[in-house]
């Protein structure tokens, strides 16, 4: 049977840390995969999360099996993250997922049972990630303008004209904040406006917020799910724990859906909940509890958020120190727009032929979209990447 299957090129994002971890040269810079690093180039467990870990240890009693929808106390507290104070206001769900990706694929499950004919519209460009998720559960995908490489941000006339043309047979994946790959986020009045051409056009928001607390702040970054749900009749937000809690591997994320009424968020959940036993029948435990210690814990929680602002300050700091160098480098005008990127990526306009060049001359691993992740630079490697930069924007 397996001699059916033809080999598969390497992961676009996965497939750069094994390239990075072969590369024998000393000055290497991995820009890859989308994991945040200190000043010394690590990934630290956050203090919060190991205090966390250390009370779970002595209070747990028990690994039996929880439910699909998981922990209803991170569930809680999820919903508070993203609805925040109105939470209990909106015919809302919010059950735990393995990771991003995992709520990412269960909505779409649920997505392909509500209506098999849906279209999901996805940003171009977009993680690589989504079109596999959501054609792997068998709905079809297309793309709507996003970003203007000439403007080098958001080409919000071309997004809100596509939107226009949609449907209730549509989904529309928006980043929630810090998107990804471009780092070029809507407004506050620019969500309005895609909120109103939701409600009007009919076709339903699929909130991705996989960095929430990266770009501005934690209310500020769920601006983008508060302000869809306080408008359209139907919503789905998946949100991820890996970036803002750091839990990467332990796989911690949720979906939340947002109903017309009652009965019909019942049925919904009833049926999430079912593409989730059919799938991997329960999430994972251990991250979920983490969150949850946190999020309940008002010592803990402002530990965490401490630690979350220093990370997107760092990562503030950082682009501008590129942008900084590589304007003494002379080449300030073709990359002075990273200033503006919000998250953990920049976006910085290089070709794949660059990207090449700087993998194979410098040893500087990026995504070929020309996408970076603004944590891997530090006080010692950004020269070293500006001027590597200077040289192939030359
Ligand atoms: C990324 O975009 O680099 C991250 O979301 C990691 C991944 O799974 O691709």
């Amino acid at each position: 049977m397996f001699e059916a299957l033809s080999p598969l090129a390497a992961d676009p994002i996965l497939g750069l840390s094994a390239a990075y971890r072969e590369d024998t040269n000393p000055d290497k810079i991995d820009l890859g995969v989308g994991v945040y690093k200190d000043e010394s180039g690590t990934t630290p467990i956050m203090a919060a999360v190991k205090k966390a870990e250390q009370l779970r240890l002595e209070s747990e009693t028990t690994k039996t099996y929880q439910s699909p929808a998981g922990d209803p106390e991170f569930d809680e507290a999820i919903a508070g993250l993203l609805l925040g104070d109105a939470a209990a206001d909106y015919r809302s769900a919010t059950v735990q997922a393995p990771g991003g990706t995992g709520g990412l694929r269960v909505a779409a499950g649920l997505v392909q049972r509500s209506n098999p004919a849906a279209t999901v519209w996805l940003s171009q460009p977009t993680w690589a990630n989504h079109r596999p998720v959501f054609a792997g559960a068998g709905l079809a995908v297309q793309e709507y303008p996003y970003y203007s490489a000439d403007a080098a941000g958001v080409d919000f006339d071309a997004m809100t004209t596509a939107l226009r043309q949609l449907s209730s047979d549509d989904v529309v994946v928006l980043h929630g904040c810090c998107h990804n790959p471009t780092g070029a986020d809507l407004t506050e009045a620019q969500w309005q406006v895609v909120a109103g051409i939701a409600v009007e056009r009919g076709f339903v928001p699929l909130v991705d917020i996989a960095y929430q607390g990266f770009a501005r702040g934690l209310d500020e970054d769920a601006f983008s799910v508060r302000c869809l749900a306080r408008q359209v009749p139907e919503l789905i937000a998946v949100s991820s724990c890996s970036k803002n809690f750091g839990l990467y591997r332990e796989r911690t994320g949720a979906v939340c859906l947002i109903s017309r009424d009652r009965q019909r968020e019942d049925v919904a959940l009833q049926h999430l909940l079912n593409v989730a036993r059919s799938t991997y029948s329960m999430p994972p435990a251990h991250g979920a509890a983490i969150v949850s210690t946190i999020l309940h814990d008002q010592a803990l929680r402002q530990l965490w958020e401490e630690e979350l602002t220093s990370m997107r300050d760092r990562m503030n700091a950082c682009r501008n120190l590129l942008a900084d160098r590589l304007a003494q480098q002379g080449v300030g005008a073709a990359f002075d727009h990273i200033r503006a990127q919000r998250g953990m990526f920049s976006y910085l306009g290089v070709s794949v032929e660059q990207v090449a060049r700087l993998r194979e001359e410098y040893s500087i691993y990026m995504v070929n979209s020309g996408r970076i992740n603004i944590a891997g630079v530090n006080q010692q490697n950004l020269e070293y990447l500006a001027d590597a930069l200077a040289a192939v924007s030359r």
